[in-house]
């Protein structure tokens, strides 16, 4: 593996997670190997946990962390080709690419959809443009149509809370007020398709995801007949796909409440609008694995980077 930009990078999922588990529990073995090593992480758009995680992943095994926004603090990139450059962007991803794979080992970068351009999106002309001219291992954060560190992080988080022999997973729709991407639900959805799991997808009519993603993952608009006998509820907002990127549904009646819950375990990315998506009363249960799923955000990045610096020693 040089790159890590989709759950499909992974080869065997029951082996990352066996080995994200052994990390955790001695998340300083490797700190040798990643001496003398640079990795750079450039945010076009906000993060808590990302950001700590992958710093903290890389300390663990002796890297250094760079960190920029590259939205505020760097020239504005510009990503067409033969672009006359007239206007707002300053540096083209040619340059600023090559550019950082002289300072960093690996670079990391975050970069969210338009929301507005499905076409554009779906190329994901970002990441795609740092793999093509860059001359180091690219890592996603994020990008247009996936976020891989976390859906390697969720199946990590099933794994150790699973008490049956084949958990049923439901992955739920729930309302926010704002258009959000659909990565998250992506790569959920990948990873669970890769999992030993029994695993519905959940969501108003309108929201399917993309058939190239769902693929034969049952899609059920009826929640409470998708929830019956669940073990986990994974909850996550996401925009239309049909009507790309707009908001069809705020309905309130598909928040996730304790009641709906019964005794499954409650999941979502973070962060999440308490009372809109979820309500207070599951979030500060013991059903919630929220705060823990956030933790193993750092052993899913180390396990990535780990295999990056090994496969390019
Ligand atoms: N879950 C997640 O990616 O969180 P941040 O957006 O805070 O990085």
């Amino acid at each position: 593996m040089k790159h890590y930009t989709s759950i499909h990078d992974i080869d065997n999922i029951k082996a990352w997670v066996e080995d994200a588990k052994a990390l955790k529990q001695d998340p300083l073995k490797h700190i040798e190997l990643g001496k003398n090593k640079t990795i750079g992480l450039l945010f076009f758009n906000s993060s808590l946990r990302t950001r700590l995680s992958t710093q903290k992943a890389a300390l663990n095994l002796g890297m250094n962390p760079i960190v920029m926004n590259v939205s505020g603090d760097a020239w504005g990139i510009e990503f067409g080709d033969g672009t006359v450059m007239n206007g707002n962007t300053a540096e083209h991803i040619k340059e600023a690419s090559a550019v950082v794979s002289q300072y960093c080992d690996i670079i990391a970068v975050r970069a969210f959809p338009t929301l507005t351009d499905k076409v554009k999106d779906e190329s994901e002309h970002v990441m795609n443009s740092f793999k093509k001219y860059a001359s180091v291992p690219i890592v996603s954060m994020e990008s247009a149509t996936g976020h891989p560190l976390q859906g390697l992080t969720d199946a990590i988080t099933i794994a150790e809370h699973t008490k049956v022999t084949k958990p049923k997973v439901v992955l739920s729709w729930a309302p926010h007020i704002k258009a959000l991407p659909h990565a998250v639900a992506n790569s959920f959805v990948q990873a669970m398709q890769k999992m030993d799991v029994e695993f519905v997808i959940a969501n108003p009519e309108g929201y399917n995801l993309s058939p190239e993603i769902t693929g034969d993952t049952p899609i059920i608009h009826n929640q409470e007949e998708a929830f019956a006998n669940a073990d986990f509820v994974y909850t996550k907002n996401w925009s239309s796909y049909n009507d790309y990127g707009k908001v069809l549904n705020t309905d309130s009646s598909w928040t996730i409440t304790k009641d709906k819950l019964g005794e499954a375990k409650f999941m979502h990315c973070l962060p999440v609008r308490r009372n809109v998506v979820v309500e207070d009363a599951v979030l500060d249960s013991d059903s919630s694995l929220v705060i823990e799923q956030a933790n193993n955000r750092t052993f899913a990045a180390q396990l990535v980077l780990k295999k990056i610096l090994e496969n390019n020693k």
